[in-house]
């Protein structure tokens, strides 16, 4: 009997060829920390870009990217295009709202007809969860998909970038302590971001929160500690990273109101006291100042909020650069396979 594979066998599965490179980037479960590292490696490599005078790198010249963004964007949306722009590909931006989707055309047919248009790579948001794997399991190879957000699930570009921004400030993930702190129940930045500071070696992950926005068994589950007092979670911390509520995923009942959650959680220059003197603060953003934080945290010297826009720009260049990479690989075994049968007659 073959054994049923484990979600992260699955994920690691549809994601790597055989010799273990990235052909698709939908979740970083199942990834190791080997493949996580060479990810912040080669972003570092890219971060020059932005200063040459000619902000290009021919990587994926003749390639075609598709920028499908089912749900609202303002960071992700713009560094990915202008990730595959520095990266030299023509980029298609779908507008959802005026395409054929408004008409009721499927997800699949869309696809269909962009990949008739040879499309090389599609960067997907998504307000379902698994929208990127679906959409991975029915592209024609080597057609590569990036997940770009699928509803509460998975966001591996934000974790990564969120990830080099950690290690540019701290160097070394080992000996780190990290509080993630808010909306974790509804956030794919927050799973992606557990999963990623897991298999990089930090110390602790502490989710911090209402007992309402914290998945139940999320110490057993997710491989954190809980903290539902934010004097707790804060105590002693390297890195806060604050999330957003995202009231377009709750329908009632989670919070008595944002006043209360900020007079609970939220981030006070007075409570960033109690975390270590050289913590840095984070948000993936948009950020509801005086909801998760005070203006004068977001904008004070803590704050690595407008570094972490900058780095995703490099980090979405090496994710797409490898997954296109991979790509040619495979178009060129393919091709020699091609010649190979045409000698064989
Ligand atoms: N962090 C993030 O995903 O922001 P956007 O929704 O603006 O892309």
């Amino acid at each position: 009997m073959i054994p049923f594979k484990s979600q992260q066998e699955q994920a690691a599965a549809l994601q790597l060829d055989a010799d273990g490179n990235l052909k698709h980037f939908l979740t970083l479960d199942g990834l190791d920390r080997a493949l996580l590292i060479d990810i912040l490696d080669r972003s570092k490599g890219f971060v020059g870009v932005a200063q040459q005078a000619v902000k290009k790198v021919p990587l994926c010249r003749g390639k075609i990217v598709a920028n499908l963004f089912f749900e609202t964007s303002t960071r992700t949306r713009t560094t990915f295009e202008l990730a595959a722009k520095r990266l030299s590909a023509d980029v298609l931006n779908l507008n959802i709202s005026t395409s054929a989707t408004a008409k009721g055309e499927t997800l699949l047919d869309t696809l269909r007809n962009l990949e008739a248009m040879h499309v090389d790579m599609f960067v997907v948001r998504h307000a379902d969860s698994g929208a990127a794997h679906f959409i991975a399991t029915h592209v024609a190879p080597p057609v590569a998909v990036i997940n770009a957000g699928d509803g509460c699930y998975s966001h591996p570009t934000q974790a990564m970038l969120d990830m080099f921004t950690i290690r540019e400030h701290k160097r070394d993930f080992a000996g780190l302590t990290v509080a993630i702190v808010g909306d974790v129940l509804h956030s794919r930045v927050a799973r992606s971001q557990i999963v990623a500071l897991n298999t990089l070696g930090v110390d602790e992950v502490r989710v911090v929160g209402p007992s309402t926005l914290v998945p139940e068994r999320a110490e057993a589950a997710l491989g954190v500690r809980v903290c539902h007092d934010l004097r707790e979670g804060l105590r002693d911390v390297d890195v806060i990273i604050l999330l957003r509520l995202q009231n377009e995923r709750m329908d009632g009942g989670f919070l008595p109101s944002e006043h209360e959650y900020f007079h609970l959680f939220g981030l006070t220059e007075k409570r960033l006291g109690i975390a270590k003197p050289d913590a840095i603060v984070m948000h993936p953003g948009p950020i509801n100042r005086g909801v998760e934080m005070d203006s004068s945290v977001a904008d004070g010297a803590r704050s690595v909020i407008l570094e972490q826009v900058s780095n995703g720009l490099a980090v979405r260049m090496a994710v797409m650069s490898m997954c296109i990479g991979t790509q040619n690989l495979a178009l060129a075994a393919a091709g020699k396979a091609a010649e190979a049968e045409l000698a064989d007659g």
